[in-house]
């Protein structure tokens, strides 16, 4: 049902509902759960990048105080080896399995005891011998290991003759980007508490989606997965870092089960870093061509990034080369390296946020090369339908962000030659990017029940981990049922509730969204029934249309100023502006947070985030807040965000997901600022002082990498 022309709860900014609880100190966290018996774990991470255990000596560990025992590959309980994702079996997932060493950081034992001090102890007297094998850690597009990335979300691009397009151009950009290895680091550290009764395991966990991670342990263990209950009710943070079946889960599921106790895993900051999940990194080449009238002719995007021979994963850099422009011939290239690295996950933005540094900055170039207005240049370049698959937009209000964020950035004034703009000794630069992002729905149930005392329970597998899901939703069942927020009592964050897509590709909120409404408009039909409680319930996925005919993307632009102090290279953010098309926006408060944030994390990848490997271990260098930067308030300056009115129409309420794409567009924005500051090109992320007083190129970073 439409409800957007009647006033309701959609679309007022409301603070979030279990604000009071996280101020408080009363919102319970995975590893703070009061929990009798309980047990504490402590995970031994493997020191070498690439090999084999030889030994784990656990004599000392075991006499030690309060020490119940020690699982590594030897005696730990068995897991199903089928046990995956979507693209099928994950031996990331496969603890404590054999003796082999896929990467530095890898979980290798558990010792379990009375208290964390203990277990800590413990840990530190375990004893490890190594058969060590040369590992390879380095990533670029000609690695010999390089393949194709699957193409289980569809194909690459191929329309058009490239070689021929580019040879007719007037302008050619072919340029080499790349971005490092980036850590989610949610405010939470990973954590889980873990008990087994009755043949059923119980967890409190810190995850992204407790009904899809609850069908993985499920698996692991090879049980009906109703014998799996998972609890997440509040999750500080996640960005993708806690989408997966995380090794604080299994671990503590083995313990529990193997010593009878509750048994409770909180990792170490240093512990999330090296053993959870990362952000690859990428090494991106781009060509464009152009006429002279600023018509594009080619794209063409070839991507690499890193994953482990683990598992399966995309990191989708070459999506918006498909979505942003209209050009007749469009290829993408995406490969996969695999690398005695960590397994990589969704970061915020995944594949949008590298691969639109790479793509934004090469368009910039073109502009600069046409020696034209790089707003102009997108503005002239506005695909009718998508450029690849045909079809038209469902909704596309890309130029509406390009003109009101123009308007509200004051970018008519600017000067678009590079290093035109100083204060004092400070060189000042204004740069702007746009970006698109995949959007929709995946299957979720939901079930609303009319209770006695005339309220709703709203009960839905949904994840807030921080975004407000909790309080958008109360809204959208409140509208839907046509009563006010107070009447609408939610449950989320139990895998008890029902199967529910989780907190990631921006789709959270459209798709239990679309399950509530559903849900809503059944209960409809029952409620002229006196007859108190009744419920009901609707699983969606018998009515999603998988072959859209028309493509379902979200927009953006976002505008930056920067000022560069040449002696010391330091890049000073002033200002960032984000203008927004997100479909039909919820709770413009929590929205607008929503964006903010993403944008402050684009920031960070501009400036500060990277993940350094020592490339003699193949270690990170720098697992840890103090040597990890990532933008602080000092950091980050005057941002705004807002959204230009927006409808999808295929979603039933017009929504369309905004968890990512404030991610994605800012690093290139900031880039191309500050080239204009500097008139140099800073094609390589993070923008370090040192780069900025002494450019590299892409192809330089391997060596510089190698001697650092
Ligand atoms: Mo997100 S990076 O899709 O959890």
């Amino acid at each position: 049902m439409s409800t957007d022309r009647i006033p309701g709860a959609v679309g007022a900014p409301r603070i979030r509902i279990e604000g009071g609880l996280k101020v408080t100190g009363a919102a319970r966290y995975a590893s703070d759960v009061p929990m009798p018996d309980l047990a504490h774990g402590w995970m031994v991470t493997a020191t070498v990048s690439r090999g084999r255990i030889r030994d784990i000596d656990a004599s000392t560990a075991l006499g030690m105080p309060g020490v119940l025992g020690v699982l590594d590959h030897r005696n730990a309980p068995r897991l199903n080896a089928l046990a995956g994702n979507y693209f099928g079996p994950d031996g990331s997932l496969q603890l404590l399995q054999d003796d082999v060493i896929p990467y530095a950081g890898r979980p290798i034992a558990l010792v379990v005891a009375e208290t964390p001090e203990r277990a800590r102890a413990a840990a530190a007297a375990l004893r490890v011998a190594y058969d060590i094998e040369p590992h390879d850690v380095d990533l670029r597009l000609e690695h010999p290991a390089a393949r194709p990335a699957s193409t289980a979300f569809g194909p690459e691009a191929d329309t058009g003759d490239v070689d021929a397009e580019l040879a007719a151009s007037a302008v050619v950009v072919d340029e080499r980007y790349r971005t490092p290895e980036e850590s989610h680091s949610a405010l939470e550290p990973h954590a889980a508490t873990v008990w087994w009764e009755n043949g059923h395991v119980y967890a409190v966990d810190a995850n992204q989606g407790a009904f899809s991670v609850s069908e993985v342990l499920a698996a692991l263990w090879s049980v009906d997965r109703e014998r799996v209950h998972i609890r997440a009710e509040h999750v500080g943070g996640g960005f993708g870092g806690k989408s997966a079946c995380g090794p604080q889960l299994i671990l503590a599921s083995m313990a529990a089960e193997r010593f009878g106790r509750p048994v409770r895993i909180a990792m170490t900051r240093e512990q999330v870093f090296e053993a959870t999940a990362s952000r690859p990194p990428t090494d991106q080449r781009i060509r464009i061509g152009a006429g002279a009238d600023g018509h594009l002719r080619a794209i063409h995007h070839r991507a690499a990034y890193a994953l482990s021979p683990l598992a399966e994963y995309i990191e989708w850099c070459t999506e918006q080369a498909k979505i942003l422009y209209a050009a007749p011939a469009i290829r993408t290239q995406l490969t996969a390296v695999p690398l005695d690295v960590l397994p990589p996950a969704s970061m915020r933005g995944p594949g949008a946020t590298p691969g639109s540094f790479a793509l934004e900055s090469a368009i910039d170039e073109v502009a600069e090369r046409l020696e034209m207005d790089p707003l102009e240049l997108r503005l002239r370049n506005q695909p009718t339908a998508g450029p690849v698959s045909g079809l038209p937009f469902s909704s596309r209000r890309l130029v509406p962000c390009l003109r009101e964020g123009a308007r509200r950035f004051g970018w008519a004034t600017r000067d678009r030659r590079p290093r035109s703009r100083r204060e004092g000794p400070l060189l000042i630069g204004s740069g702007m990017a746009t970006t698109s992002f995949s959007a929709g729905v995946f299957p979720s149930s939901a079930s609303i029940t009319a209770e006695r005392d005339g309220a709703f329970t709203v009960s839905i597998g949904a994840s807030d981990i921080g975004t407000g899901a909790r309080t958008a939703l109360t809204a959208v069942a409140a509208d839907a049922l046509g009563v006010g927020t107070e009447e609408i009592r939610i449950r989320i964050g139990d895998s008890d509730l029902g199967m529910a897509w989780g907190a990631g590709g921006s789709r959270g909120t459209t798709s239990w969204s679309f399950a509530i409404l559903e849900a809503a408009r059944k209960l409809r039909e029952h409620l002229a029934d006196p007859v108190r409680p009744v419920t009901a319930t609707v699983d969606t996925t018998a009515m999603i249309n998988f072959q859209p005919d028309r493509e379902r993307q979200t927009f953006s632009a976002v505008f930056a100023e920067v000022a560069v102090d040449p002696a010391t290279g330091e890049v000073r953010v002033r200002r960032l502006l984000g203008m927004f098309a997100v479909g039909r926006v919820i709770n413009p408060l929590l929205a607008r947070s929503q964006v903010i944030g993403g944008m402050i994390m684009g920031l960070s990848m501009a400036l500060h985030e990277e993940s350094v490997r020592d490339p003699r271990t193949g270690r990170q260098a720098n697992g840890d807040f103090a040597g990890y930067h990532f933008a602080a308030h000092a950091d980050v300056p005057d941002v705004e965000a807002d959204f230009v009115p927006d409808y999808e129409p295929q979603d039933p309420a017009g929504f369309n997901g905004l968890g990512e794409i404030g991610t994605a567009g800012t690093a290139a924005a900031i880039a191309n600022a500050v080239w204009h500051a500097t008139g140099t090109r800073q094609r390589i992320l993070p923008i370090r002082l040192d780069r900025v007083l002494e450019p590299v190129t892409a192809v330089d970073v391997a060596d510089e990498l190698r001697v650092a």
